[in-house]
């Protein structure tokens, strides 16, 4: 059992791997702002702090309340579009305010961090699938900052011994019974899609005219239960000791197979039963034509499979959290 404490874990990612940590038996404290993640997506048995993680000395008092041993740091600004146009907001929160929790941390002695990054940090990448140590070269502030805070780890276990794991998702979808993705503005194609299935907003696929078979855009969608299950690895990694963290650890989070966005269309048909509606659209600034992972890195060293790979299996369990969901999150 380890004591953890879980920055965002009212959000998407975050509350499901709060659930997973739970039933392998750790011991979670949550702390959120609640700005876009939602008070009641936190799985009970967490404790909740509503705060940010950007106010160092109010991290390092509730680090030393929760006894904490291990931090999971999903918190984050994590919308490209609008990275663009307020970069600021992207410096300011996944840069000074991720310098200021690692600041709490390190004057507290918690020296195992185990970070959300994004498959965002290669930019349009030169061949794929994309290995870890392909060049990064982010082409929005999203990535920038994600890769900003990457290097902070790196020299941070350099200077001072922190233990890091480093997980750069891809197309993260899909819903477990409890809970799903509930975001305002939905800037995701699967939820995007579903929305469009039950009338409630209008869906643009963005661009047909890509270097790819079909010409959409081709990514890789792992299951969000998936994703859980390699935080709880990554956590297990950073146990002092362990040789897999003596250097920072970086480990891709995809399947290493990808689906086009009419792939994707085709998958939401099946799932909801009847065509779904959209218009064709220009291509959306900073959309790299294809984002495959290879996952050697995961299945090697932290023993990860991605179990739920199917895009039927993805696009069906969020199809089936927002019928039982109809309205989201009730806050
Ligand atoms: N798409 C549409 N219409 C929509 C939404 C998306 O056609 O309404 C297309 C996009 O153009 C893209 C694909 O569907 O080709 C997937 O788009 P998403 O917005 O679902 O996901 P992204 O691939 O843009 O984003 C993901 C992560 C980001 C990460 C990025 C790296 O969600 O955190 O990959 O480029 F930064």
């Amino acid at each position: 059992m380890t004591r953890i404490l879980v920055t965002g874990g009212a959000g998407y990612v975050g509350s499901v791997s709060v659930e997973a940590l739970l039933a392998a038996g750790h011991e979670v404290a949550v702390l959120d702002d609640a700005t876009t993640g939602h008070p009641a997506a936190v799985p009970e048995g967490a404790r909740f702090h509503e705060g940010t993680y950007t106010d160092q000395a109010y991290v390092a008092g509730l680090l030393a309340d929760e006894r904490i041993e291990a931090i999971l740091h999903c918190a984050a600004r994590s919308l490209v579009g609008e990275s663009g146009r307020d970069p600021a907001k992207y410096y300011r929160d996944n840069v000074a305010g991720g310098v200021a929790l690692l600041e709490a941390a390190r004057t507290s002695g918690v020296g195992r961090i185990v970070f959300s990054s994004t498959a965002a940090v290669y930019g349009v990448p030169d061949a794929t699938p994309i290995p870890e140590d392909a060049v990064l070269r982010p082409i929005n502030p999203y990535g920038e900052t994600k890769r900003t805070f990457e290097a902070a780890l790196r020299w941070y276990g350099a200077a001072y011994g922190f233990r890091s794991v480093t997980l750069r998702y891809f197309n993260v979808g899909g819903a477990t019974e409890a809970l799903g993705e509930d975001h305002d503005p939905e800037t995701h194609l699967i939820p995007a899609m579903l929305a469009a299935a039950e009338g409630r907003t209008a869906l643009t696929v963005f661009g047909d005219d890509y270097p790819t078979p079909d010409g959409t855009c081709i990514r890789d969608y792992i299951h969000v239960a998936d994703l859980a299950d390699a935080h709880l690895r990554g956590l297990e990694a950073t146990t002092p000791g362990d040789p897999r963290t003596d250097e920072p650890l970086i480990c891709n989070l995809g399947t290493a197979g990808g689906f086009s966005v009419r792939e994707v269309l085709a998958a939401g048909e099946r799932v909801v039963g009847r065509p779904i509606p959209y218009t064709l659209g220009d291509r959306r600034a900073g959309d790299p034509p294809i984002l495959v992972a290879s996952n050697d890195r995961a299945r090697t060293v932290l023993g990860w499979e991605a179990n739920r790979p199917g895009l039927d299996e993805i696009v069906g369990s969020a199809w089936a959290w927002r019928q039982r969901h109809p309205d989201g999150y009730p806050d």
